[in-house]
C-alpha cells in the first residue's frame, strides 16, 4: 500500500501517473543518509524543545540507528510506492520505532526545509571531493610545467604564431583557472553553510524548536536568517552548478589543445597507451577520447546549468514542486566529473612533449618580430617607428621565404640604420624568452618563481 505523508483530507490515494510523475527516489535516495542524520539532530531538538522525553528520544535515536545500519547495507531500499527519499525512511522508521513514537518526529520540520538543507549538506562535501580531483588536475600540470622548465613552444592568438614562451607557462594558464574554479568552491561553501532546518514548510516554526541547534549538529555554520527564503531558494545550488559548469570549460579548453596537439601536423605530445583508444577498423589509429569526451562533456555540464536557471526563473515564493528539478542537474555534474577528473588528470601526467619539435617551430612564423620592435624602443625609436621597420623586415623575409634571423648585417642596415648586429641578440627564442621578464612573464626566472607559487596555492586549497 502507498504510505502517504498526507491522508487526512484525502479521500483516496494518488493516481499512478500522478504517483510516476512524483516519484523521485530514483535520484535522491543518494540523500538518504543526509536525511537520517538530519532527523537525529531533530530528535535531539525535539527533546530540546520538551516535545521528546527522554526514553523517547533514546528510542527514536536507536531506530534511526538501525535504519541507517539498514540503509547503508541494502537491507533497507525504497520501494516503487515511496515518493521521495523523505518518505520511504518516513516508512523505515515507523516500522522500525512504531507508528506511535516513529509519528512523533515529523513535527516541526517539513520535506520543504528538510530537501533545502539535505542538498546544501550533501552539496558541500561532493564540492570538497569533487575539489580534490580538480587538484589533482592541477597537480598533474604543474608536475608536467616542473618537468619542461626550459622549454619553448610557438605561443598563439588567433591560433597564429604571435610570440614564443615556455611550455610551463602555457601548462601553468591551464592551471591556474581550475584553482580558482577551486577557490570558488571554498567562496560558494560560505553561502553554503547556513541551515534551512527549522524553517518548516515556509514561515518558521511555532513549536519552540532552536534552528541555530539544528544548524550546529549538522555541521553548519548557523541557521537561514528568513524561513521563506531558506525553503524557496536555489541560488546555492545555481551557484555550485555554475563552478561545475566552468570546471567542465576549464577542462574543455586544454583538452581541445592536445585534440590539436596530438595531431600529425602539430606533432607536440604523445598520447600514452593507457589514456588513448584505437579504432576498430584503422589499425593505426590512436586516439584522444579522454580530451574529446572532456570537450563534450562540458557541453552537458554546461547543458545542467541552464536548464537549473530555468526551471528556477520566475518561480514566485516560497516553495513550489518546480524545486524538486534541482538536484538532477548537479548531482549529473557531480557524476560526470567524477568519472571525469581522475582520467583527466592521468592523461595530462602521462603526455609525451615533442620539446624538440615545438622549440623548432617556436621562432617560426616570424614570432620574433614583437621582439625586434621592442629591442628598437629600447634603442631609441618611437614604437610606431619601430613597428613599422620589424613589418618591413617581415615583408622582406616573407618575399625571400627566409627567416627574420637570415638577413645579414646589411641587409639589416638596408632597412634602418637603427637594425643593427647588436639585434642579433632578441633573434632568438632563448633572448626573446629572457627579456619578458615583468612579474608574470614567459621569462624562464619568472616561471620558475610562478611554479613555486601555484604549487603553494594547490597546497594551501
Ligand atoms: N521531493 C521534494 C523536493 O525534492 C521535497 C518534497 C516537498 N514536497 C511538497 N509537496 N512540499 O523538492
Amino acid at each position: 500500500p502507498r504510505v502517504s505523508l498526507w491522508g487526512g483530507r484525502f479521500a483516496g490515494g494518488p493516481a499512478d501517473a500522478l504517483a510516476a510523475l512524483s516519484l523521485s527516489t530514483h535520484f535522491d535516495w543518494r540523500l538518504a543518509g543526509h536525511d537520517i542524520a538530519g532527523s537525529m539532530a531533530h530528535a535531539r531538538v525535539l527533546h530540546g524543545a520538551g516535545l521528546l522525553t527522554p526514553d523517547e528520544l533514546a528510542g527514536m535515536e536507536a531506530a534511526l540507528a538501525v535504519l541507517r545500519a539498514d540503509v547503508a547495507s541494502g537491507a533497507f531500499r525504497p520501494e516503487p510506492a515511496d515518493e521521495d527519499v523523505h518518505t520511504a525512511l518516513e516508512r523505515g522508521l515507523l516500522d522500525r520505532a512504531g507508528v506511535e513514537l516513529g509519528g512523533k518526529l515529523r513535527a516541526g520540520r517539513s520535506r520543504n526545509d528538510q530537501i533545502a538543507t539535505l542538498v546544501r549538506m550533501y552539496l558541500r562535501e561532493q564540492a570538497r571531493t569533487v575539489s580534490g580531483l580538480l587538484l589533482d588536475v592541477v597537480d598533474a600540470l604543474i608536475d608536467q610545467a616542473a618537468a619542461h622548465r626550459e622549454a619553448p613552444m610557438p605561443g598563439r592568438t588567433h591560433m597564429q604564431h604571435a610570440q614564443p614562451v615556455l611550455l610551463a607557462h602555457h601548462l601553468l594558464a591551464h592551471a591556474w583557472p581550475m584553482l580558482r574554479d577551486v577557490e570558488r568552491w571554498v567562496d560558494w561553501d560560505a553561502r553554503a553553510a547556513l541551515s534551512p532546518y527549522g524553517g518548516g514548510a515556509l514561515a518558521g516554526s511555532s513549536l519552540g524548536l532552536d534552528p541555530a541547534a539544528i544548524a550546529a549538529e549538522l555541521g553548519f555554520d548557523g541557521p537561514v536568517e528568513n524561513s521563506i527564503d531558506g525553503t524557496a531558494s536555489r541560488d546555492v545550488v545555481a551557484e555550485f552548478a555554475f563552478v561545475a559548469a566552468m570546471t567542465g570549460i576549464d577542462l574543455s579548453r586544454i583538452a581541445e589543445e592536445v585534440v590539436i596537439w596530438a595531431t600529425r601536423e602539430f606533432g607536440f605530445v604523445r598520447l600514452d597507451d593507457s589514456y588513448s583508444t584505437g579504432s576498430s577498423i584503422m589499425p593505426q589509429k590512436k586516439n584522444p577520447d579522454v580530451a574529446e569526451l572532456a570537450r563534450g562533456k562540458a557541453g552537458r555540464l554546461i547543458g545542467d546549468l541552464t536548464g537549473l536557471l530555468a526551471t528556477l526563473k520566475g518561480l514566485p515564493l516560497a516553495y513550489n514542486r518546480d524545486l524538486q528539478e534541482d538536484k538532477e542537474p548537479v548531482f549529473d555534474q557531480i557524476d560526470t566529473l567524477t568519472v571525469l577528473l581522475p582520467a583527466f588528470a592521468g592523461m595530462v601526467a602521462t603526455l609525451t612533449f615533442d620539446t624538440g619539435r615545438m622549440a623548432e617551430l617556436a621562432p617560426q612564423g616570424f614570432s620574433l618580430a614583437t621582439d625586434v620592435a621592442e629591442w628598437l624602443v629600447r634603442e631609441g625609436v618611437p614604437f610606431r617607428v619601430a613597428h613599422e621597420l620589424a613589418g618591413a623586415c617581415v615583408r622582406e623575409c616573407e618575399e625571400r621565404g627566409i627567416e627574420l634571423w637570415d638577413l645579414t648585417d646589411a641587409e639589416l642596415a638596408g632597412i634602418s640604420a637603427h637594425l643593427t648586429p647588436a639585434l642579433r641578440a632578441v633573434l632568438t627564442v632563448e633572448g626573446s624568452l629572457a627579456s619578458r621578464s615583468a612579474y608574470g612573464g614567459t621569462a624562464p626566472v619568472r616561471v620558475a618563481e610562478q611554479l613555486g607559487r601555484a604549487r603553494a596555492r594547490a597546497a594551501e586549497l
